[in-house]
């Protein structure tokens, strides 16, 4: 099978994801294969998700449902860095709002789902990463999660984690 823009390690990664599953159940690695697919591309476009899709033997539009409902995936390019922050209640009543609004206000935006003009962060809001207690929390490019973000430590963030 000739893959145009899966990269033969990407296809190793998802092969070996699928492989912890039954033959007939390939399809449970759509997940790890959505993340290994945006890994290498940084955004699913459709056509990658299509050839996860033939990958993992599953109907595109199965894939298509996975990638829209989780706002890990990236459906459009993004800025460098993603930044996620968590808006649900325990958060809301912590200092996310604020800080949303904080950090719309420094990198100029509008609101969220937004890159800022040079292209270096896309904002974006998530649903609770089970780190209330540090709240408010974003988490960055998907993997590194940031607690108690007050104006304070965002500017300090921006200027040197955000490079
Ligand atoms: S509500 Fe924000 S991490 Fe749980």
């Amino acid at each position: 099978m000739t893959m145009a823009l899966l990269s033969p390690e990407s296809l190793k990664r998802i092969e070996r994801e699928a492989a912890k599953y039954p033959p007939e159940q390939r399809q449970s690695a759509v997940m790890s294969a959505l993340g290994i697919a945006q890994d290498q591309n940084g955004w699913l476009s459709n056509e990658l998700m299509e050839e996860v899709a033939t990958v993992l033997g599953m109907p595109p539009v199965w894939v298509y449902e996975v990638a829209t409902f989780y706002n890990m995936y990236n459906l459009k390019p993004t800025g460098k860095y993603k930044v996620v922050i968590c808006t649900n209640l325990p958060c809301a009543l912590s200092g996310s709002v604020d800080a949303a609004h904080h950090l719309q206000h420094k990198l100029g935006l509008t609101g969220f789902n937004q890159t800022s003009a040079d292209g270096r962060v896309t904002l974006k809001e998530g649903e609770c990463f089970g780190a209330c207690g540090d709240a408010p929390v974003m988490i960055v490019n998907n993997k590194r999660m940031c607690g108690r973000m007050t104006p304070e430590k965002l500017d300090r963030f921006l200027e040197e984690d955000l490079k």
